[in-house]
């Protein structure tokens, strides 16, 4: 399976900076097919640039996936702020992510709730990024298998069409900080989560296990030697066409 390189911009840049950036993306990959032979791409905008970012991104064909960075529980009504799963959809994205530790922290997100959002976002037919991992006091209490199997408890089950998801995991402690998870700590997590989806799935090969945290050019060529990492989420670097391009470039 091809490693996925996904962007996660966050709530950074106006409509102008995610222009110039994608652009910029479509341009080198167009001109380096070698690097979409190894690697599907994807970027999440802000909502506000999904449109614009959509339109350039698919310069020449199909180069780089859309996605949203979050969806609402709520099929539609009085919910003034939120996005629904269908208007991510009608944007044109087909990805969503969804339990994004920022989400998790800074929006109290609960599993239930996001488990909520991933039901939506089926419906839609979007393919989930379900972002998992533990803070820094649960892994200094040892507890980060735990609190990993919780998060991915409500997502094994059989509802879901699997064929349409994505684990990130991505430890909370090593978001932003630029210090990425020990190469060690990253085998364990993944070895961890590859055999909880073989345990609980019909087609496990079918998962992809992304692996966030502090990921930059200088460090992804070891971390996409970890066994079981099949791809990155990217959050600091994706913001800089060169770092990101350089990121696919180690795998
Ligand atoms: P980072 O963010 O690469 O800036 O650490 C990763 C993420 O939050 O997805």
């Amino acid at each position: 399976m091809k490693k996925l390189i996904a962007g996660n911009w966050k709530m950074n840049g106006g409509s102008r900076d995610c222009a110039v950036l994608i652009a910029s993306i479509t341009e080198t990959l167009a001109a380096t097919p070698d690097l979409l032979d190894k690697c599907d791409f994807l970027v999440a905008p802000a909502f506000i640039h999904i449109g614009i970012v959509r339109a350039l991104a698919h310069g020449g064909g199909d180069l780089v996936i859309v996605a949203g960075q979050d969806c609402s529980e709520y099929e539609d009504g009085a919910y003034t702020g939120d996005i629904s799963a269908s208007m991510i959809a009608d944007s044109g994205c087909s990805h969503v992510i969804l339990g994004h530790s920022e989400r998790r922290q800074y929006h109290r997100e609960s599993d239930e709730q996001i488990s909520k959002k991933a039901e939506r976002a089926k419906d839609r037919g979007l393919h989930i990024i379900l972002c998992v991992g533990e803070t820094l006091e649960q892994r200094k209490a040892g507890e980060q298998e735990a609190v990993v199997a919780e998060q991915l408890k409500l997502f094994l089950g059989g509802g879901f069409d699997h064929s349409n998801l994505t684990i990130a995991y991505e430890p909370v402690w090593a978001i932003g900080t630029g210090e990425s998870a020990s190469v060690d700590d990253i085998r364990t997590m993944h070895e961890f989560i590859r055999k909880k989806l073989e345990e609980n799935l019909a087609h496990p090969e079918q998962v992809r296990i992304l692996y966030g945290g502090s990921v930059k050019p200088d460090n992804a060529a070891e971390i996409f030697g970890i066994e079981n990492v099949d791809g990155a989420l990217i959050g600091g670097a994706s913001l800089k066409s060169d770092d990101f391009i350089a990121i696919a470039a180690a795998v």
